[in-house]
């Protein structure tokens, strides 16, 4: 598609969205870079390679948009068991983000979160993520966390422990827990739930990202490869979201 009809095509989504019904909160399962990449004759490598690049348009057209939160899974708990060469490589292309996010980033008011246990990363990597959420954690722009190491029921399961130990510190009654308090300890506190979640590369599941946070967020799934994603696609989810009926539970 020449240069002049893509644009004609995206824009022709921006004008149809309701600016006052944008989802405040958007969650991207960044799925497909390995078969991206297969279907070029290409190692998986290059396919996360061309996914970050990727994540960098959708941030900008997050921004340009007016979204508050993005969140995005960039490496789950089960992405251990890859061969090492490409959990390296993940990693290697984790930490050249975050390092280019401390040049580029830090200074567009966009605040950086990293969620997940840090714990199993590497020194280098733990320490960049330190360093640019302290660099941001004031920026009032989009709030762009990064979940590293993430897993869902690994989350709640660290909430229920922190609970227990507060009960048995006497800090917190049994009686007193309720839906809040287990939000509170999650890694995303303080962060509201995702409206909409995004899946690409053609699979229909959460795949253990956010299930608590997800109770109520509209999914939308395509069959578009992460590194195809584009900002056109993004904003015919936006459209999609818009067009649906929330009702949480009522009528
Ligand atoms: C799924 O593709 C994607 C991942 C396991 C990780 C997502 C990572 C990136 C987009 C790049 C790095 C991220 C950052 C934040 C720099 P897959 O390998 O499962 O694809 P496949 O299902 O086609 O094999």
């Amino acid at each position: 598609m020449n240069l002049f009809r893509k644009l004609l095509k995206r824009n022709k989504y921006i004008h149809t969205l309701n600016k006052n019904n944008l989802p405040e909160h958007i969650a991207i399962i960044m799925d497909g870079n390995g078969r991206w990449a297969r279907k070029k004759g290409l190692s998986r490598n290059i396919g996360h390679r061309e996914g970050s690049q990727t994540l960098r348009r959708i941030v900008e057209a997050c921004k340009k948009i007016g979204i508050k939160y993005l969140t995005v899974y960039a490496f789950s708990t089960e992405n251990w068991n890859r061969p090492k060469s490409e959990v390296d490589s993940l990693m290697a292309l984790l930490l050249e983000y975050l390092q280019r996010a401390e040049k580029e980033l830090a200074g567009d008011n966009t605040r950086i979160r990293v969620i997940g246990d840090l714990s199993r990363l590497s020194e280098e990597i733990r320490l960049q993520t330190q360093k640019v959420m302290k660099m941001t954690e004031k920026n009032t722009g989009l709030i762009l966390n990064i979940a590293l190491n993430y897993g869902g029921r690994a989350e709640i399961a660290q909430a229920a422990k922190e609970i227990a130990k507060e009960v048995n510190q006497g800090k917190l009654k049994p009686s007193a827990i309720n839906e809040k308090t287990v939000a509170d300890r999650l890694y995303t506190a303080g962060i509201p739930d995702p409206d909409l979640i995004i899946r690409t590369g053609g699979e229909e599941r959460l795949s253990n990202f956010l299930l608590w946070q997800a109770a109520y967020s509209e999914l939308w799934f395509t069959d578009v490869l992460w590194p195809d994603f584009s900002e056109e696609d993004l904003l015919k989810a936006i459209k999609d979201y818009q067009e649906r009926n929330r009702r949480y539970g009522g009528i």
